[in-house]
């Protein structure tokens, strides 16, 4: 039987996982485990990421994390540990080095965004996120009354996450990158380029500054199939691609590496502001299950259902608050359940 080691983590993140457990209970037998990360392993063993959860998921099949983090664990002292640091740590660790984040409006949301319909009518695009290189993970520090932080890319971290762009896209990669300043985003222009007419020539690819892709994001976002992009590029479009969704509510993602278990997990955070109160959205959650199923154990029909059992219960008019509606995560899990 498939194992599959679940990361509540802080905040919403055990209301979204009660909720992918069930969903997932209609769909196959799966074995679930849940271990610690973020703030809720802080405080039960000091550590954001404590060894036990690492080996768990080393030995899984796959991941589900929900979210971490919160105001209780922010602080700005370098030596407290912080619960984004497992996050980053287990991403680490498995290597997942690609971030797969697909941002299509559901036609039913489409009155749900803070942009026109006409503007986001037809957008069905994905986000590439380099994910374990990176300012995210280079050498930082402080010095004095100064701070600093570095961004460092290898060829080879490249080349391998431009493959992963090249083998998603349909028919255009456009590289988002920061070119006309950054020496790392020469080489990442370099080496894109170079993988492109070595290995993938009838794809076409574009490249974008990042400043004029968070524009075309909001202006034209029909224009994007697949973007290619570095860790911190990556984290802040794919949270501006979220609102062309309506809500961050509802992108799901996917973390993979070259082998070995997948991680999967909603885009948006913790909401430590509403954990609790019956109100969260669990549906990037369940859109996070379907690519767990798609990625993780090649269950593409099982994928598909449950995608379609999100649509449909949109279509019928499910809206949680985040979407300007009054329904309950009970409720949204009872309208997809009914669909499936
Ligand atoms: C995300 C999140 C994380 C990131 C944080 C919580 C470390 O914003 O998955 O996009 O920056 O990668
Ligand atoms: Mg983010």
């Amino acid at each position: 039987m498939s194992k599959i080691v679940l990361l509540p983590g802080d905040g919403i993140g055990p209301e979204i996982t009660e909720a992918a457990v069930r969903v997932l209970g209609k769909l196959g037998d799966f074995q679930t485990e849940d271990h610690l990360i973020g703030g809720a392993a802080i405080d039960a063993t000091g550590e954001p990421l404590p060894q036990a959860t690492i080996d768990a998921c080393r030995a899984s099949d796959a991941v589900l994390l929900a979210a971490v983090g919160g105001p209780k664990w922010d602080t700005t002292d370098p030596d407290a540990p912080r619960p984004e640091q497992g996050l980053l740590g287990i991403r680490k660790e498995l290597g997942l080095f690609a971030n797969v984040r697909p941002v299509r409006p559901v036609p039913a949301l489409y009155d749900s965004s803070p942009l026109r319909r006409d503007r986001i009518q037809g957008t069905d695009l994905i986000v590439i996120r380099e994910l374990t290189g990176g300012i995210y993970f280079g050498d930082r520090g402080r010095n004095g009354d100064s701070a600093y932080d570095t961004c460092v890319y290898s060829v080879a971290e490249i080349e391998r996450i431009a493959r992963v762009a090249f083998k998603t896209a349909r028919a255009k990669v456009i590289s988002v990158d920061k070119a006309n300043v950054l020496e790392s985003s020469r080489l990442w222009r370099e080496v894109v380029m170079r993988v492109h007419s070595e290995e993938f020539p009838t794809i076409a690819l574009e490249h974008m500054l990042v400043d004029n892709a968070a524009m075309q994001l909001v202006n034209a976002p029909r224009h994007f199939d697949t973007i290619l992009t570095e860790n911190m590029f990556g984290d802040i479009l794919s949270d501006e691609a979220a609102m062309l969704t309506g809500s961050i509510g509802m992108l799901p993602s996917a973390s993979l590496g070259e082998d070995g278990p997948g991680l999967f997990e909603p885009v948006h955070g913790s909401a430590p502001d509403i954990a609790g109160t019956g109100k969260a959205n669990p549906l990037a959650m369940l859109g996070s299950v379907a690519m767990m199923l798609r990625h993780g154990f090649s269950l593409e029909s099982e994928a598909a259902a449950l995608e379609s059992a999100i649509d449909r219960a949109l279509e019928e008019g499910l809206r949680t608050p985040d979407l300007g509606g009054e329904a309950t995560t009970e409720d949204a899990v009872q309208a997809v359940l009914s669909n499936l």
